[in-house]
C-alpha cells in the first residue's frame, strides 16, 4: 500500500493530525490500519503548510539574505469508518496510536465502506466518486420516502444534473411532474449530440421522446407544449379562491358560492363570463373585489369549459413537464398550487401511481419569507408526502431563501458550487456530518461536480456528475461568440 504520512499529536475518535510525507489532495480517502478491526476508512479534510519561517528571516529573506527552511505539510483526517459483513458504518472505538502509517486507500475499501457498488444497474446513476471510477447510484425508494434538493449558485449545474436525474427516473419507469419555470426541460426528448466525456462515465446518447410529455398555460409561446387548463365546472370555489389570489377564505367564500349557485341554476354550462357579468351587476365591496379578481383569472386562459385531465397529465413511467415559460410569476403559483393539491389529493386516493413532483426555482413556491399561494401544500406535500407515494424534489439557488421547514426534509441533498455566505450556513444547518472542510470544498466544486448526501449513503460524498444522455436545455447564454 501507498504510505502517504504519518499519525502525530493528539488522536481523537473522529479526527486526527497528519503529518505527510508526500502530498496528497483535499478530499482524497485514506485508509488506516486498526488492530481490532483491519483496515479503516478516512478522509483528507483540510491542509496546512506548517514552517519555521519567522517575520525576521523573512525579511531578511526579501534582502537577499539565504535562511533554511523547515516546513511541513500537515492534514486534518476524518475518520469515516469500516464495515463488518456489510452491516452499517461503524467508527473504532479506540483512537489510532501516534505515529501510525496513512495509506491511501485502495478502490476496494472505498466501495465497501461507503457502499459503492461496481457498475450496479440498479439506483439512479448521477456520475463517478470524484477522481475514482466508483458508480455513484442514488436509491430511488430513498430519494421518494425522504425527498430531495438540489442547490447550487446560479450557473453552478443544477438544471442540468436534474436532468440526469429524470433520465435515470425514466430509465427506471418513475412518473414524474416537473414543475419548469424556464421552459428548459423539453429537451429531454433528443439526445445529447455534446457528449465529451462519455465513454469514462459510459453514456450513450439517448432521448425520451416518447416518455416526455409537455404542457402550458401558454401555448402561444411554448409551441410545442398541450395546453394546460382547468375546467371552471370541475374547480370548486375553494380552488376558484385560489386561482382568484384570494386567501381569505372566511371572506369570500360565502358570497362566491351565492354567486356560483345563481349562475348555474341560469344556465349549467356556464363559463367565467357568465360569472363575471353576474359579479358586475351585484353590488358591495366584496362582490366588487370578486369581479375584479374574476376578470384576472379570465385574462390568466386557465380556465376552460374542458380542462387538462388527471390521466392526461399523468401518466405512468411518463415525466410531465408544466412549462411556465412566460406566465407572470402569481399565475405560476396558482398552477403550481392547484396541480401540488390535486396529486397530493389524488394520491392519497391512490388514483394516480406514486410520483416524484420536482420544483425548479423552489425558493419562488416556497419561500422562506413573504408568501406564494402554493407554498402551504408544498409544505404538506414535504412532510406527508412520502406516506402517500409522492416524492418531493427542489432546486435553488437560494438555500437561504427556501422554506426552512421544506429543506430540512430534503433527506438527500445534491450541493453544487455555492458561494453565497447565508446560503452556505443555511446547508450547513440542515446537512448532519458535514465537515468544515466539506464546507470550505462547496465553495470551489468545479462545474459539474456534487456533495451528494443521503441518496442511500451513509456518508457524505463527492461525485462527477456523468454526462447527460439527452440535450441539456438551459445552456449559458454566450452574448459574445468566441
Ligand atoms: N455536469 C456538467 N457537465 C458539463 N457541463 C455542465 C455540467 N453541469 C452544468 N454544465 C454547464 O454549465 C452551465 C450551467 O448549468 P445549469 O444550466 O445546469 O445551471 P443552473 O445551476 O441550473 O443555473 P440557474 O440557477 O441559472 O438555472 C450550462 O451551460 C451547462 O451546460
Ligand atoms: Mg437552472
Amino acid at each position: 500500500m501507498d504510505e502517504v504520512g504519518r499519525i502525530f499529536g493528539d488522536v481523537g475518535l473522529g479526527a486526527f493530525q497528519l503529518s505527510l510525507s508526500r502530498p496528497i489532495e483535499r478530499g482524497d480517502y485514506l485508509a488506516v490500519e486498526d488492530e481490532l478491526h483491519g483496515l479503516v476508512l478516512c478522509q483528507l479534510d483540510s491542509l496546512n503548510r506548517k514552517s519555521d519561517l519567522d517575520m525576521e528571516r523573512a525579511d531578511a529573506l526579501v534582502h537577499g539574505a539565504e535562511t533554511p527552511i523547515h516546513e511541513n505539510l500537515i492534514g486534518v483526517v476524518q475518520v469515516i469508518g469500516y464495515r463488518e459483513n456489510g452491516g452499517p458504518v461503524k467508527v473504532p472505538t479506540i483512537p489510532f496510536r501516534p505515529g501510525a502509517k496513512v495509506f491511501r486507500a485502495e478502490e476496494g475499501l472505498i466501495a465497501e465502506v461507503l457502499g459503492l457498488k461496481k457498475h450496479a444497474d440498479s439506483g439512479a446513476y448521477v456520475g463517478l466518486l470524484r477522481g475514482h471510477s466508483l458508480r455513484v447510484e442514488l436509491d430511488i425508494n430513498a430519494l421518494f420516502q425522504r425527498h430531495m434538493s438540489v442547490l447550487a449558485k446560479t450557473g453552478g449545474g443544477k438544471s442540468y444534473l436534474l436532468g440526469v436525474i429524470i433520465e435515470e427516473l425514466l430509465r427506471h419507469k418513475v412518473t414524474c411532474v416537473i414543475i419548469d419555470p424556464h421552459g428548459e426541460y423539453g429537451s429531454l426528448r433528443f439526445a445529447n449530440d455534446k457528449n465529451g466525456h462519455a465513454e469514462r462515465f459510459h453514456v450513450q446518447p439517448q432521448g425520451f421522446a416518447s416518455k416526455v410529455l409537455e404542457f402550458s398555460p401558454d401555448t402561444t409561446l411554448n409551441t410545442g407544449a398541450r395546453p394546460l387548463t382547468f375546467s371552471l365546472r370541475h374547480v370548486d370555489p375553494r380552488d376558484l379562491l385560489v386561482f382568484m389570489g384570494l386567501t381569505n377564505v372566511k371572506n369570500f367564500m360565502g358570497p362566491l358560492r351565492k354567486l356560483l349557485e345563481e349562475v348555474q341554476a341560469a344556465n349549467p354550462d356556464y363559463t367565467i363570463k357568465d360569472l363575471i357579468r353576474a359579479a358586475e351587476r351585484s353590488e358591495g365591496g366584496v362582490l366588487e373585489t370578486i369581479h375584479e379578481r374574476l376578470e384576472y383569472v379570465d385574462q390568466t386562459r386557465l380556465l376552460a369549459p374542458q380542462g387538462t385531465s388527471l390521466s392526461e397529465l399523468v401518466q405512468e413511467g411518463k415525466a410531465s413537464l408544466v412549462n411556465l415559460r412566460g406566465i407572470a410569476p402569481d399565475v405560476q403559483e396558482l398552477v403550481v398550487a392547484r396541480i401540488a393539491t390535486t396529486l397530493f389529493e389524488s394520491r392519497k386516493k391512490n388514483k394516480i401511481p406514486p410520483l416524484f413532483l420536482v420544483i425548479e426555482e423552489a425558493h419562488n413556491f416556497a419561500p422562506q419569507q413573504g408568501t406564494a399561494s402554493c407554498s402551504r401544500i408544498l409544505k404538506n406535500i414535504a412532510s406527508e408526502g412520502r406516506k402517500f407515494g409522492l416524492g418531493l424534489c427542489v432546486v435553488t439557488q437560494r438555500a437561504a431563501r427556501i422554506d426552512k421547514s421544506v429543506l430540512s426534509q430534503c433527506n438527500t441533498q445534491l450541493i453544487l458550487q455555492v458561494t453565497n455566505p447565508l446560503d452556505l450556513k443555511a446547508i450547513a444547518q440542515s446537512i448532519e456530518g458535514l465537515t468544515p472542510g466539506m464546507t470550505e470544498m462547496i465553495q470551489g466544486l468545479p462545474v459539474g461536480t456534487a456533495l451528494v448526501t443521503g441518496g442511500g449513503y451513509q456518508t457524505p460524498l463527492f461525485c462527477e456528475v456523468r454526462p447527460r444522455a439527452t440535450r441539456h436545455g438551459g445552456e449559458s447564454v454566450r452574448v459574445v461568440p468566441n
